[in-house]
This record gives structure tokens, sequence and C-alpha cells, in this order.
């Protein structure tokens, strides 16, 4: 079994801080109510810079801090569903502005608030076919381009940023999950086209929540049954952020709150993002210790969802 080893994980956050009260001013909400349904208190806009120069930040970071030779990078895959632009994809526009040679492979995944998960599980395979080599993943999500600032469900959830990590495999212990279930029903953001205009993000929050503690809660236990291992074993749990009472729902449930990290409250929900974002947060924490054992995952629009366990 073939593992995979983090040499960098980094993010980037865009400056502007958008409080509750700031979002009060645009829709008919309040402070308690986000605070209360959601754990959100802050989120960040990038309205100085765009979904592809979040990502070169974050991967820029995460290549001068791993270490790591470019020249011995295999590929760059960045997971997104919020960029500006479909063609060239993030990804090759990454690879242009960090200079990166012409023998890594760079392509954009689409796996929503899943990406960064289905992204770890995609360069394992890469990996595994050029063992001498590393990859440079990133989560990017420009949400406020696709948010409906009308809409108060919607538009008090979503927060922008980017998280990259340098990857590159090694004998850790490493087992993933995945799955999707093809609905347009309960997510929904649709591009804009010539003679169509862009449908902002909307969403069935009350059957996506169900569906989130649903799959996360099978997702821990397949994991766990894979590995052999306990809950108890396991130091961290990283969920993708986006609601705070559904994290506490399954930490309940699993009756190892201590374990389940939470960061929400400053960013919102980030989609693919979420997760290198809450890992570089518990990095620089000092939460995370080599040996750690950990589970991630994501669950998000498509429907799809997928999680690995792995070692820090
Ligand atoms: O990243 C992709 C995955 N996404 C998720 O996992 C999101 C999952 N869903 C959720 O997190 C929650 O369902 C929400 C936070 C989206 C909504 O929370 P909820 O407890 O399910 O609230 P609700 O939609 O049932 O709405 C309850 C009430 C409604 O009012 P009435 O009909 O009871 O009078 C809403 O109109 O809250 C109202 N409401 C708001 N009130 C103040 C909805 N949004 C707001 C708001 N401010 N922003």
């Amino acid at each position: 079994m073939k593992g995979i080893k983090f040499y960098s994980i980094s993010s980037y956050i865009p400056d502007k801080v958008v409080t509750n009260d700031d979002m009060s001013r645009i829709v008919d909400t309040n402070d308690e109510w986000i605070r209360t349904r959601t754990g959100i208190e802050r989120r960040h806009f990038a309205s100085d810079c765009t979904n592809v120069s979040m990502a070169v930040r974050a991967a820029e970071k995460a290549l001068s801090q791993s270490g790591i030779d470019p020249e011995k990078l295999c590929c760059v895959v960045v997971a997104s569903f919020t960029s500006e632009i479909h063609s060239p994809s993030v990804a090759c526009l990454v690879q242009r502005e960090l200079g990166l040679p012409d023998h890594v492979m760079a392509f954009d995944i689409n796996a929503a608030c899943s990406g960064f998960i289905y992204g770890l599980g995609i360069v394992r395979g890469l990996l595994m076919q050029n063992e001498d080599c590393y990859a440079l993943l990133v989560g990017s999500e420009k949400l406020s381009n696709f948010t409906n600032f009308e809409d108060r469900s919607t538009c008090v959830l979503f927060g922008d940023g980017a998280g990259a990590a340098v990857l590159g495999l090694d004998e850790r212990a490493f087992y993933s999950e995945y799955g999707a279930h093809g609905d347009d029903s309960l997510i929904y953001c649709g591009v804009g086209l010539k003679d169509t205009p862009m449908e902002p993000l909307r969403m069935n929050g009350g059957e996506v929540f169900k569906f989130a503690v649903e799959h996360i809660e099978y997702v821990i236990n397949k994991l766990l049954e894979k590995s052999g291992l306990t809950i108890d074993d396991i130091d961290h749990v990283v969920c993708h952020q986006a609601n705070k009472r559904i994290i506490s729902n399954i930490a309940r449930k699993m009756k190892s709150a201590e374990k389940f990290f939470v960061d929400i409250e400053e960013f919102g929900n980030t989609s693919s993002a979420s997760i290198p974002i809450a890992l570089d947060d518990m990095n620089r924490r000092g939460m995370l210790k080599r040996g750690d054992k950990i589970i991630c995952v994501g669950f998000g629009g498509g429907l799809t969802w997928g999680g690995v366990l792995t070692e820090w």
C-alpha cells in the first residue's frame, strides 16, 4: 500500500473580511441567525483577485515551502468549480505563472466541495505511475463569482479562498472511499452562455444537511473498516467546512468531539478549498505532528463525497 506524504500545506485567504453584520446590510439576515445555524462569523471575499490568482498564490507558497524542485513535479491539479474561465484550465495558468516545466501534466477537476479529496485520490494514482515525482494539488474557489446576493439562504454561507499541497508517495498508511449520486436538484450552479444568463448557486439546505450528515458518517465508518482502526486511533477528523452543526452532529455520534476540527467561523464555506485551508490552519496552530492519523471528508455538489485516512 503506497501512501501519500504532505511535503507542504499552504493557503491564500483574500484580505477583504465580510462580517455577518456586513451581510445583514445586503440581505434580510442577522449575526445571531448565521452564527447559531452555521457557526460562521465572517468570510473573506476576493475583491481584488481572481480564482486563478488565488490558486497561483496558494500554489506558489506550497511549492516554496516544500523544498521540492519544480523539475520533479509530474502534475499540477486544481479542484475548482468557480473559475472565471473554462479554458485554459486554472491548472495551466498556475503552471505558467509558476514557470513549471512542460513535462508537468496540468488539469482541473470539478467535484465541487469534494474536489480536494477527489484530487488526493487522482494524484495518488498519477504518482503511482511514476514514483520518483511529486504532485501539486490546489483547491481554489471564488464562490462570490457565483453567489446570489439576493438569496439569504445561500449568500451568507460562502467565502473565497485557496489551499494547496505538494504531495509525494511513501509507505505511510492511506485508505480512501469515494462516491457520487448524480443529482442537480439539491445543489445547482449554471454558467452563463451566449444567450443564457448565469444561474447563480442555489441549494436545498435542509436536504443537503441530511445528505451531509449521512455521508460523512458513512465515509468515516468505511475508512475505519478498511483500515481496521477505531475512532480512538484517529488524531484528527477534518470535514469539509459547510456548517458547524453538521460537524458537531457527527462528532456527537462518534463521541469524539475533540477530534473534529472547525474553523468555519473565520472562512465560511470555501468549497474545495476548505479542507486544505483547514489543514494549513491546523498546521500553523501547531496541531499536526508527523505520524498523526487524520481522516479528511468532503461532500457537496454533484452530489459527491469522498474521504481519506492518511498519516501526517
Ligand atoms: O458545501 C456544500 C454543502 N452544503 C451544505 O452542507 C449546507 C447544508 N445545509 C445547511 O447548512 C443548512 O440547511 C442552512 C444553513 C443552509 C440552513 O439552515 P436551516 O436550519 O436548515 O434553515 P432553513 O433553511 O430550514 O430555514 C429556517 C428559517 C426559514 O424561515 P421560516 O420559513 O422558518 O420562517 C428561512 O427563511 O430561517 C430562514 N432563513 C434565514 N433567516 C435569517 C434562511 N436563511 C436565513 C438567513 N437569515 N440568512
